[in-house]
């Protein structure tokens, strides 16, 4: 997978994305069908109904896009659809594809019905995504031969499939590919019950005990992804090994969360910082998010990805008009006393920072 852009975050334990490597091993963490995956039940719920009604018309599923916060289980589900169709899974993203013709491969290898899957679909450049227009409307790929005034086109038929794209900003795909699919969905966070089950699934299949005041507190910091929970629970059962007697219980879990400096919250040394910046520099904000990515090293698009929508779901930040502005609660958290007023907020949250 593509990493640009989140090499900082890759080193982080609470990082949404996953690290290279780490795909493999989650693998055998991974349910394999509709009902052993837990949460995003609006979306499950209607895609068992689409995919049954496929099969017995023994058609491709219509073409899905998932869209949502990293970290939420998109490649899981894509799987999982395939599992249940009974086809085979293509795993690329757009940043992977870098020219038609490498596109024009990947689509000419997949047989009837098979699913392909492209990660972070926002990022195709636009002659790829052409080339993709027709094959998404007409299962056909547009080829021209040679150049010039004896240049010719040929139509090349290919095997009816399902594409199911993924993106963390539905937004910045471009109208006429959002509109080529025919089933869209949206990822939510998930509940600390989710995240239970969720820990409390994944500890069953490593073999290790686990109190469940133990998994509520790994899910409680796990800042809403089953993508943090499993990580910070192998790191727990670590400790627990080590350190205890293998049972991960609620002294295993602190000592891992203290040693990997994930708070209370689930936030990290980084969280932290940009809190710590919007309120120590700029007042507690409104300030824009160009200056924050300036003013702690890191690039708009990693906080604007990975950093920000934790913080805004928990309250730590708001978005206005003006740019972003602390929140009461982030002073606590921090330890700082809040300053009074803050006219920002009057702006009303519009999602905008230009
Ligand atoms: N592991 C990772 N995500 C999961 C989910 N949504 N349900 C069950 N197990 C998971």
């Amino acid at each position: 997978m593509d990493m640009s852009g989140y090499s900082e975050i890759e080193e982080r334990i609470v990082a949404p994305g996953s690290a290279p490597g780490e795909e493999q091993g989650e693998f055998s963490l991974r349910p394999q069908t509709l009902d052993e995956y837990i949460g995003q039940k609006a979306a499950t719920d209607n895609l068992k109904v689409y995919i049954e009604a496929a099969k017995m018309r023994g058609e491709p599923l219509d073409h899905v896009l998932f869209y949502g916060p990293p970290g939420l289980g998109k490649t899981t589900l894509a799987g999982i659809i395939a599992n249940e169709m009974g086809v085979d899974i293509r795993i690329t993203s757009g940043p992977a594809i870098g020219r038609a013709g490498d596109l024009a491969a990947i689509l000419t290898n997949l047989n009837e019905n098979d699913v392909l899957f492209i990660d972070e679909i926002h990022r195709l450049n636009r002659s790829v995504e052409e080339v993709l227009y027709s094959a998404m409307e007409d299962y056909a790929l547009d080829i021209i031969i040679g150049k010039g005034p004896s240049a010719r086109s040929i139509r090349l038929d290919l095997a009816k499939f399902t594409l199911i794209g993924a993106t963390t900003r539905a937004g910045s795909l471009s109208a006429p590919l959002r509109d080529r699919f025919g089933v869209v969905l949206k990822f939510e966070n998930y509940t600390t019950e989710e995240l239970m089950t969720i820990a409390s699934r994944t500890a069953g299949l490593l073999g290790a005990d686990a109190a469940d005041e133990a998994l509520k507190e790994i899910a409680i910091r796990s800042r809403g992804t089953p993508r943090v929970v499993n990580r910070l629970l192998k790191r727990v059962r670590d400790f627990a090994q080590v350190e205890g007697d293998g049972t991960i219980d609620m002294e295993a879990t602190r000592k891992a969360l203290k040693a990997m400096n994930v708070d209370d919250m689930g936030l990290d040394h980084l969280d932290r910082e940009i809190l710590r910046v919007i309120i120590e520099r700029f007042g507690g904000g409104p300030v824009g998010i160009d200056t924050i990515a300036a003013s702690i090293g890191e690039e708009r698009i990693t906080i604007e990805d990975a950093y920000e929508p934790y913080l805004i779901q928990a309250g730590f930040l708001h978005r206005t008009q003006k740019g972003r502005v602390a929140s009461e609660l982030a002073y606590h958290h921090l330890g700082l006393e809040f300053v009074g007023e803050q006219l920002a907020m009057d702006t009303g949250d519009t999602g905008s920072d230009e």
